[in-house]
């Protein structure tokens, strides 16, 4: 099996056809949240620049098809995951609600829901609902024997107790939308991908429940986020992106 190679293909084709069965360690997994509406953007906001509703054709499904595909893609991360490997799955009110009923009925353990807090979210443009400044990150296992590298999570929270000592971190991370130099830009200065995904959010998943050698898989790689994270921290991994724009950005990002 190859490692450290990112795939130019659909995902549940290449989980069943390259992916040794039981021998991943961690699995990330940022799917289409199938939220994608009518295009939606406002232009000239102050404070963040123009902003878009993400709007991509790969994020459009009827609600019976996302089940469908919900099933598929975690039955298929099911098979290649190590008894004692990890899925962590990124998700939003729009799907967590299949992603848990679909990770339930494979049996799957829940060690945690995450809720990422994003500090810098955007106001809600239809001023009828609260603002929407969470998402979630679900942490599921096969089995139980599960890596949780404690102490070097202590050891990278931020939060510290009163007199400045290490504290326990907890499921609730504050952590802004992807800015700056982080974010992939093309010459335009418009984000090359919608929904970049934060480095230091991947940081603490792959300390957390993976070690030097392991490998770490991403399905639904986009812009690259995982690999690039995956190998600054020693880890091996594999990415599968179907969108050849946004391939070409993840292979670009890990050369650089
Ligand atoms: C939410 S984005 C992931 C963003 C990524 N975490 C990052 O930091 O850039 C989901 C990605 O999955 C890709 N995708 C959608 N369906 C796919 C499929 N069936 N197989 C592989 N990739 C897929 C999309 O093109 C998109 O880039």
């Amino acid at each position: 099996m190859k490692k450290n190679i990112i795939y130019n293909d659909d995902c549940i084709n290449i989980l069943n056809t390259k992916i040794d069965k039981g021998s991943i360690d961690l699995v990330f997994a940022d799917p289409p949240y199938n939220l994608s509406g009518n295009g939606l953007k406002w232009q000239g906001s102050k404070t963040g620049g123009d902003w878009y509703m993400v709007n991509e054709h790969w994020d459009k499904m009827t609600a019976p098809e996302y089940l469908q595909f919900t099933r598929k893609w975690i039955g298929t991360c099911h098979k290649i995951l190590k008894n004692t490997g990890s899925i962590y799955i990124a998700c939003s009110y729009h799907n967590i609600g299949e992603v848990m009923i679909v990770l339930k009925q494979l049996d799957f353990k829940i060690n945690n829901i995450i809720t990422w807090y994003k500090t810098n979210a955007m106001p809600n443009m239809t001023r009828r609902v609260f603002t929407h400044a969470t998402e979630f990150v679900i942490w599921a296992v096969k089995g139980s024997g599960w890596t949780f590298n404690y102490k070097k999570v202590k050891e990278i929270n931020p939060e510290k107790q009163k007199d400045g000592t290490e504290k326990q971190m907890r499921d609730f991370w504050e952590l802004p939308l992807v800015q700056g130099k982080e974010r992939v830009r093309g010459k335009d200065g418009k984000a090359l991908h919608p929904t970049q995904k934060p480095e230091e959010m991947l940081k603490r998943i792959i300390l957390a429940s993976s070690n030097k050698g392991d490998i770490v898989l991403d399905p639904f790689l986009g812009s690259g986020t995982t690999a690039v994270v995956a190998q600054k921290y020693g880890r091996k991994w594999i990415g599968i992106e179907k969108e050849k724009q946004y391939f070409k950005i993840a292979e670009n990002r890990l050369k650089n």
